[in-house]
């Protein structure tokens, strides 16, 4: 059933919990996006830390629940807090599959988790909830350029693009929710910002780290040049990810910024027709 946020603005989605049941198994192929190992190691280094971060983007929100007098927002961090615990499950089940194929999903998870905790108990809850503000920026941005890409989707094996095309429509319905929290309940712009600045440079870096160590870990017979520069395309080319993706990063710093700022329900009622079967 759908949860609208009536807080919502303009252009903002309607907020609804699906649950899937994905399942990944012998008939998911290893190498699930294009046949290629360095796409898919590069989604699969996005992929393994969703756990343990969805549960501290949930735990970073709720703390403030008890500030939020909206009815529309507190129904909206509810739907946000059944999307992301959603998402969880279904990663947790991806992860598995990754470990099966002889990845170190469940170490790096394992790593994540640690930094988290250190990081969580270490910070003020204001700069929690500003740092689940940006990174949900991050996935929403990062969500909208693979929805307005669906023939590089097709690519996919099916039950993986479900995974992803599911969970990138849930962070675009879900992206003002952090980011109205904090404005009702922290407000301060500065650290915003700044908090943006430390999440972009650690979101970059171990991302980098983690898909070079599973592209050093994948089959070297699937490896080559040929590969390697349709990786390269489809992130550095036209239009490829970073062409869609630099502005509306760079918007965050401008001010007055919103999430819903960006009209893209074209984009995402497009995704939903296509692979969850809900009409526009
Ligand atoms: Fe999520
Ligand atoms: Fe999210």
């Amino acid at each position: 059933m759908p949860i609208t946020a009536t807080a919502a603005r303009r252009n903002d989605h309607d907020i609804t919990v699906r649950r899937m049941d994905l399942t990944f198994d012998e008939s998911t192929p290893t190498y699930w996006f294009d046949d290629n190992p360095y796409l898919t190691s590069i989604l699969n280094a996005l992929a393994i830390p969703f756990p343990p971060g969805e549960r501290d983007f949930i735990r970073s929100v709720r703390h403030f629940l008890p500030q939020v007098e909206d009815t529309g927002l507190r129904a909206a961090v509810r739907a946000f807090i059944g999307q992301e615990a959603n998402h969880t499950k279904e990663h947790i089940a991806f992860n598995q599959f990754l470990e099966d194929r002889g990845f170190p999903a469940r170490a790096m998870e394992d790593f994540v988790t640690q930094r988290l905790e250190t990081m969580h108990a270490r910070s003020t809850p204001a700069e929690n909830l500003a740092r689940t503000a940006a990174l949900e920026h991050f996935t929403a941005i990062l969500a909208h350029s693979l929805l307005d890409s669906l023939p590089l989707v097709e690519t996919m094996s099916p039950e993986a693009a479900r995974l992803w095309v599911w969970h990138a429509i849930e962070e675009i319905e879900h992206r003002s929710v952090a980011f109205d929290v904090y404005e009702t309940a922290v407000g301060d712009e500065k650290l915003r910002l700044r908090v943006m600045v430390q999440a972009t440079f650690f979101f970059l870096l171990m991302n980098s780290l983690r898909a070079r160590e599973l592209i050093k870990r994948s089959d070297p017979a699937k490896r080559g040049l040929r590969p390697a520069l349709r990786a390269a395309n489809v992130l550095f080319g036209k239009p490829g990810v970073f062409r869609k993706v630099l502005p509306l990063y760079v918007s965050y710093y401008r001010r007055g910024f919103h999430p819903s700022d960006h009209d893209n329900r074209e984009v995402v009622e497009r995704a939903k027709a296509r692979y969850l079967s809900e009409a526009a």
